[in-house]
């Protein structure tokens, strides 16, 4: 079995985090801007915010491959300046390796940091903790939607990263597999207090899973508000504080379909997608 540990998250700290990309034609993009943002070691922050307004950047500045124009981010107390396994990042798309089995796929994050030998053992742990001990030796193509998510989640915790980022993890999946694999999430992360930044398009996912919820501006994407999410887990989406919270951040962002808002344009234009 997986050792339970205590808590296996770090901190992060992110002080008027800024970036600015320069296009090719020399013209620039003002992605972020003052971005600020504490996450404690263990605790599950999603973000929400318009297409466009930043969310990647901000998952690719904390994973360190790229660097931020302006302020600071910190894991613990360390700055970030590159990437570490310390920090996994988990895609939409699953990018298994399609000619390696899952066994092969869940082991590659060993053999990237060159401790396969040492740490082998831990491979099957993992497939138990994701349910797919029964699919070791079977390759992607073999497996649905959701079957390789976990296969990528596994891939992702193997590293033990202090910090898991996941960019929309569940975009893909249909309604059902998403709702499962949301609980296999919050399964993870209360087993092994890994500290997780999610950016999902889905308000029920976020009050479902966070602690906290920060939504964005429209890029420069900045933080407009965090919101705290005050539900016992597990939480029942049929709650009526649930639905009160729903209907809150939804009023929040003009997107409650009350014709009362209709004239001002939907903070968020593509929760939906
Ligand atoms: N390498 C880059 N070069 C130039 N502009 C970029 C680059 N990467 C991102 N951008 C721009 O920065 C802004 C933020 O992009 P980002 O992908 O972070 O948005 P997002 O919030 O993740 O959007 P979505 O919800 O659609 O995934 C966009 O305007 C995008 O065009
Ligand atoms: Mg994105």
């Amino acid at each position: 079995m997986v050792t339970p540990q205590a808590v296996e998250g770090a901190a992060l700290q992110l002080r008027g985090v800024g970036k600015t990309f320069v296009r090719a034609d020399r013209s620039t993009v003002l992605a972020l801007e003052g971005v600020s943002l504490d996450v404690a070691a263990g605790e599950l922050v999603s973000l929400v915010g318009p297409s466009g307004c930043g969310k990647s950047t901000l998952l690719r500045l904390i994973a360190g491959l790229e660097p931020a124009t302006t302020g600071e981010l910190r894991v613990g107390s360390e700055p970030i300046t590159c990437p570490s396994a310390e920090r996994g990042l988990m895609f939409q798309d699953p990018s298994l390796f399609p000619w390696l089995t899952v066994r092969r796929n869940i082991e590659s994050g060993l053999v990237a940091r060159g401790v396969l030998r040492q740490r082998r053992h831990e491979v099957a742990e993992f497939l138990r903790l994701v349910g797919l001990e029964a699919f070791a030796d079977v390759y992607p193509h073999q497996l649905s939607g959701g079957m390789a998510q976990r296969a990528a989640l596994a891939r992702a915790l193997i590293n033990h990263p202090r910090v898991l980022l996941l960019d929309e993890p569940l975009g893909a999946l249909d309604q059902f597999t998403r709702m499962r694999m949301q609980d296999e999430i919050l399964r993870v992360w209360e087993s092994r207090g890994t500290t997780m930044v999610l950016v999902t398009h889905d308000i029920d996912e976020a009050i479902y899973v966070s602690d906290r919820i920060a939504i964005m501006t429209p890029r420069p994407g900045r933080i407009e508000q965090i919101i705290d999410v005050a539900l016992k887990r597990p939480r029942r989406r049929t709650d009526a504080r649930f639905l009160a919270l729903r209907a809150e951040i939804l009023e929040r962002l003009n997107l409650s379909g009350d014709p009362a808002n209709s004239s001002s344009p939907p903070a968020l234009d593509n929760l939906s997608r």
